[in-house]
């Protein structure tokens, strides 16, 4: 008998991937996804890539009827909480939908999981909660200071779950910090989809380089940076996936709660994402120099170690492979699955 997983937000970028390598480890896969910014249509990729059914409901996580028919009609053997929204504008905006669903969703969830007795869970956090406070490389135990609407959400997450293996440390908890999630899976079937004019930088890329949008937009250039733009960690989704994929054997195995940062160790400027990208599509990327973006920070990136010496997990996808696959996926889907 395979073991099943549940994984809400399944049809959301990082979700999808992450179905796809836990069905190649030989998991069965449930998604729970409310489709609020993506489509089933990605999960018929998912099961093509894979050559084996997702089961999936359209579920807000909030609803808890909804969800507690999942729960009666599967017998899970842990969760990848991945659902969620995170455009960072937007969140400053209407913070109350942030800490709806981001917050009250994973109480929902965790309230579900308990009344089952099921208490594996990875939950998808970010490297936003750092915020201002922490130094780079940020290690896991750096201070938090997110300075975001989201980043707070994402927080405040993270400690409901550390009070509740205080209260009851029977749960297996691990907390993913991930940092610049970006590329898609070598197939080509499956990748980033942001509706409207995507407000991160790999996607806005891929669209320059297709024709969609006229150019990019560097959000400052007079950073303290190698070249003045600003420095992030960026990883290849697969290996993300891959890490999901190690933290749910590790919950399976262990309790108590693990905190770990996702990604590659090291930083890339934005005219290096750039120049990579026109390496990997062969194409000029216009662009032109904008005033910093507000809340934008000058440069991070992870301290990775733990993950590779508590998971055997590391980021070994390079920059051209996560270019390149990037750019299968833009070429091959230039409206994205509609
Ligand atoms: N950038 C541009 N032009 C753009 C978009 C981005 O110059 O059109 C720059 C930004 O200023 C930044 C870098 O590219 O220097 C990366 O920006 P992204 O928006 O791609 O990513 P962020 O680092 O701002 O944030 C991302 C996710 C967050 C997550 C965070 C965690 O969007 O959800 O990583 O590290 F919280």
């Amino acid at each position: 008998m395979r073991q099943k997983i549940l994984v809400s937000g399944g049809a959301g970028y990082i979700g999808s991937h992450t179905c796809v390598e836990l069905l190649a480890a030989g998991y069965d896969v449930v998604v729970v996804d409310n489709f609020s910014n993506s489509k089933p249509a990605v999960l018929d990729r998912v099961s093509r890539i894979a050559g084996r059914d997702v089961t999936w409901y359209e579920v807000d996580l909030r609803d808890k009827s909804a969800l507690a028919r999942v729960f009666a009609q599967h017998t899970f053997s842990g969760v990848l909480h991945c659902a969620g929204v995170k455009a960072i504008d937007e969140a400053q905006r209407f913070p109350l939908k942030y800490y709806q669903h981001n917050l009250e969703a994973s109480l929902t969830l965790i309230e579900a999981m308990t009344q089952h007795g099921l208490r594996r869970l990875v939950f998808s956090s970010s490297a936003t909660v750092y915020g201002e406070a922490a130094r780079v490389p940020y290690r896991e135990e750096a201070p938090l200071a997110p300075n975001t609407v989201y980043g707070r959400s994402k927080m405040m997450v993270e400690n409901v779950l550390q009070d509740l293996v205080q209260a009851d440390p029977s749960w297996h908890i691990a907390i993913l910090r991930y940092f610049n999630p970006v590329g898609a899976h070598s197939s080509g079937l499956i990748g980033e989809d942001p509706s409207g004019i995507p407000g991160n930088l790999m996607p806005h890329i891929c669209q320059v380089a297709i024709g969609k949008l006229d150019e990019l937009a560097i959000f400052g250039h007079d950073y303290p940076t190698p070249d003045g733009t600003g420095v992030r960690d960026y990883l290849h989704v697969m290996d993300l996936a891959e890490g999901h994929v190690k933290a749910l054997e590790y919950v399976c195995r262990e309790s108590g709660l693990l905190t770990l940062n996702l990604g590659n160790g090291r930083g890339y400027s934005v005219l290096e994402m750039v120049r990579a990208f026109e390496h990997a599509c062969s194409r000029k990327i216009n662009y032109r120099y904008a005033p910093r973006r507000a809340g934008d920070l000058a440069s991070y990136y992870a301290d990775a170690r733990r993950a590779n010496e508590v998971l055997g997990w590391r980021a070994h996808r390079d920059l051209s492979e996560i270019c390149t696959d990037a750019w299968r996926w833009q070429s091959q889907n230039p409206e994205g699955y509609s």
